[in-house]
């Protein structure tokens, strides 16, 4: 329970929390309505028509059309509201705003990892900005998942082979826990993360420190995951599409014009950006330009990395 949830709810800290809550309380408080109207009736009519003595006789009782009318048409009616009210917040809660800021979520046994839009992955504890939608894609790299915060009222299945999303808007900051409700093996119930949620200049300190704090090899062994350059280019020396990034760096490269090249950080800069520039020999000219929008450091990591694979 939040510091100030209900007895049936925790603190409503999202946007949609305060609507969904309504929803639920109207569907509340018609059942105590009903049930304390229902079970009243009931009390009292045992008591006032009990029998008194054995030689009494009730008076034969036929059907009351009132009573049937109105005990098809006031929950039809009921059952339509709790449907249309439902069905809004509903569509609300899963369309998210096309402005959201997005983060990738992987749900894996047991725990939570994110990832931001540059490249910094992140386990078990996300932060995020307040004050704007934020949306979750998810997959899950083993089993099935579930990402839940109670205090958001936001959950969803998290599956191994298709995304699924949520999103959220909180507009105070906060720490919320973050669970699995899907059970996912041994360690499920130990599968708990935490979401910060902060004002957006704290936000970007922490993303840009959390880039900073990576050592360069590292950063680009994620961003080869990331952009999943392995679909590709090996790192063991298997040939795929291009060339192994294995025992690349400091190699001599054959290209189809006849002309070599020993592979230093510029051969590997420009072979990023501008992958037509020049083509190994045997290979085909199949990388796209989509790379050439990385950052000065993202480059550095991914070169610092491919050093690495000697
Ligand atoms: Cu992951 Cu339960």
């Amino acid at each position: 329970m939040g510091e100030n949830g209900s007895f049936w709810l925790p603190e409503a800290a999202s946007t949609i929390a305060p609507e969904v809550d309504a929803l639920f309380y109207f569907v509340y408080w018609t059942s105590i309505l009903f049930f304390v109207g229902v079970v009243g009736f009931l009390i009292y009519f045992a008591v006032k028509y009990r029998r008194k003595d054995h030689s009494f006789v009730p008076p034969a009782f036929h059907e009351n059309k009132w009573i049937e009318t109105a005990s098809i048409v006031i929950p039809t009616i009921l059952v339509l509201i709790v449907f249309t009210w439902g069905f809004k917040v509903f569509v609300k809660m899963y369309a998210a705003p096309p402005d959201a800021y997005e983060i990738t979520v992987r749900g894996k046994q047991w725990y939570w990892e994110y990832e931001y839009d540059n490249g910094v992955v992140v386990p078990n504890e996300v932060h995020v900005p307040i004050g704007r939608p934020i949306k979750l894609n998810m997959s899950a790299t083993d089993v099935l998942h579930s990402y839940f915060i109670p205090e958001f009222r936001v959950k969803h299945d998290v599956l191994p082979n298709r995304y699924t999303s949520l999103w959220f808007q909180v507009d105070e900051a906060g720490e919320y826990q973050v669970y699995c409700t899907e059970y996912c093996g041994t360690s499920h119930s130990a599968m708990l993360g935490k979401l910060i949620a902060e004002p957006e200049a704290e936000f970007q300190r922490w993303l840009s420190d959390q880039n900073a704090d990576r050592p360069p090899e590292e950063l680009g062994e994620i961003l080869v995951a990331s952009y999943n350059c392995a679909a590709c280019h090996s790192v063991d020396g298997s040939r795929g599409v291009g060339p192994t990034f294995q025992g690349l760096f400091g190699s001599e490269r054959q290209f189809e014009d006849g002309t070599t090249v020993v592979a230093d950080e510029n051969y590997l800069r420009e072979s990023i950006l501008m992958p037509a520039a020049k083509i190994v020999e045997t290979y085909p000219p199949a990388m796209p330009p989509s790379y050439s929008s990385l950052s000065a450091r993202e480059l550095d990591g991914l070169i610092a990395y491919i050093k690495t694979l000697q």
